[in-house]
């Protein structure tokens, strides 16, 4: 078993530079199947999803030069198999971005389904009625989509019924090599959406539009190989620090950030009492008080994030006043509100909504890392706990955070990693 043990609590103090975006990187590996030729992409960030995804690509027939941690050559020239196995693909969400990347190249292709963080119902309708509006016929069977083509996928209108961040990456990634124009409405803004236009952008694709509600992919026969791109830097990694700076009355620099993205994130720290300055390319935050209780209301780009609810949680644990989140994208995205009770929180947490009634204190416990982002708001909770705090499941923290205790531990946080003899 593997587990970090954290011991709080502590102030956080120093500097820290934020990796690049996964939601972009899972994104853009996968657009480069779209290129018969090379592509260099920096700031990739070194997590278990990226390395999860360049397995597939792999498998497919890509041929991947890891130039460094952060750097990768990926020559998708003899890319020969559209096929890849549930076994590999469910392991991560953004394995869907398969479909549209190698619809763009083949005309058949068979995926597994995605696998990724149990947050409640993860449907994927809008990619398929993406992806048939495009001309595609899909089926869904025996854990596989398959789809397939007659011919070149043709540019339609296709508006969505939810802002849904996947379908909008998979619509723009079958449009690309579409012939004529793709509109699509209703779509989400978050910076990786952008970031995958930009990529696609500087490769000889025509998107424009990425970052509002309405994107236009006027098709193009091929895209050229990529000298280099470089990824951008991850909003939500950017804040879980902000957030963890916060939470233990710290004082942290955070590096490598794009502060225009993280305003719903700074808006709610000031309302908490912090003091946050904000540079070009970072953000300081500063917190020397007891946080005060605010309201939470999760909403896509560029409303408040919900992989941010839960890393904010622990400012409303240790809140004055009573404070609540009210999820609005996941159905199930509360279960790390149990394991806070369990050092001493006072949450009711029921459907869609968590109240928080603040404590001065709480106290280390083992707890659970449900998901990816309830994985490092425990993190959070156990550097501002008294004691000792083991967190157990934390591939899931690993699957998205790069060098995440090398990060805390650069800022003062005491956390082992430990991992015992019956997983060798
Ligand atoms: N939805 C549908 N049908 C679809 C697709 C989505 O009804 O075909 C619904 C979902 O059930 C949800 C809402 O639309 O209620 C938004 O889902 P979205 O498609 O935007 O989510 P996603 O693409 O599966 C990405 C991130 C998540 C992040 C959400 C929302 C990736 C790989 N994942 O998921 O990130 O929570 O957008 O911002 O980009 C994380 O990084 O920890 C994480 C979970």
């Amino acid at each position: 078993m593997e587990k970090f043990v954290v011991h709080g609590p502590c102030h956080l103090k120093g500097e820290v530079t934020i990796s690049g975006a996964k939601n972009a990187a899972v994104a853009i590996l996968p657009a480069t199947l779209l290129v018969k030729g090379k592509c260099h992409l920096e700031n990739v960030p070194n997590i278990s999803d990226i390395r999860a995804y360049c397995k597939i690509l792999e498998s497919l027939g890509s041929k991947i030069e890891y130039v460094s941690d952060n750097e990768l050559i990926i020559d998708n020239s003899e890319v020969s198999s559209a096929i890849a196995s549930y076994e590999l693909t469910s392991k991560f969400r953004a394995s869907y971005y398969l479909l549209g990347s190698l619809l763009g190249r083949f005309d058949k292709v068979q995926i597994g389904l995605p696998g990724g963080c149990k947050l409640g119902a993860r449907p994927i309708d809008q990619h398929i009625k993406a992806f048939k509006k495009l001309g595609a016929k899909i089926i869904v069977r025996n854990g596989n989509v398959y789809a397939s083509k007659t011919e070149q996928l043709k540019g339609t209108n296709i508006f969505f019924d939810v802002v849904s961040v996947g379908s909008t990456m998979n619509a723009i990634l079958a449009a690309t090599l579409a012939d004529g124009i793709t509109t699509l409405e209703n779509v989400a803004k978050e910076p990786h959406i952008v970031d995958l236009a930009n990529f696609l952008n500087s490769m000889g694709a025509n998107i424009k539009g990425a970052g509002t509600d309405i994107i236009k992919i006027t098709g193009v026969k091929e895209l050229h190989q990529k000298s280099s791109y470089s990824i951008i830097p991850d909003q939500i990694e950017a804040g879980t620090f902000m957030a963890a700076a916060a939470a233990t009355q710290g004082d942290v620099l955070v590096k490598n950030c794009i502060p225009k993205h993280m305003e719903p994130i700074t808006a709610k720290l000031i309302e908490a009492g912090c003091e946050v300055e904000e540079f070009e390319s970072s953000i300081r935050v500063k917190m020397d008080k007891r946080p005060t209780s605010f309201n939470i209301k999760t909403l896509p780009y560029p409303g408040f994030p919900t992989d941010m609810q839960p890393q904010m949680s622990i400012l409303l644990t240790l809140g004055e006043g009573t404070g609540t989140i009210l999820e609005t994208i996941w159905e199930s995205r509360f279960q790390y509100t149990d394991e806070l009770n369990k050092m001493g929180a006072n949450i009711t947490a029921h459907g869609s909504t968590a109240v928080f009634t603040g404590v001065e204190k709480i106290y280390g416990a083992p707890v659970i890392a449900h998901d990816l982002r309830a994985g490092a708001a425990m993190i959070i909770a156990g550097l501002c706990a008294e004691g000792q705090t083991e967190i157990t499941e934390i591939h899931h923290i690993l699957r998205g955070y790069e060098n995440i205790i090398g990060k805390f531990e650069s800022l003062g946080a005491k956390i082992e990693y430990i991992k015992t003899e019956d997983d060798e």
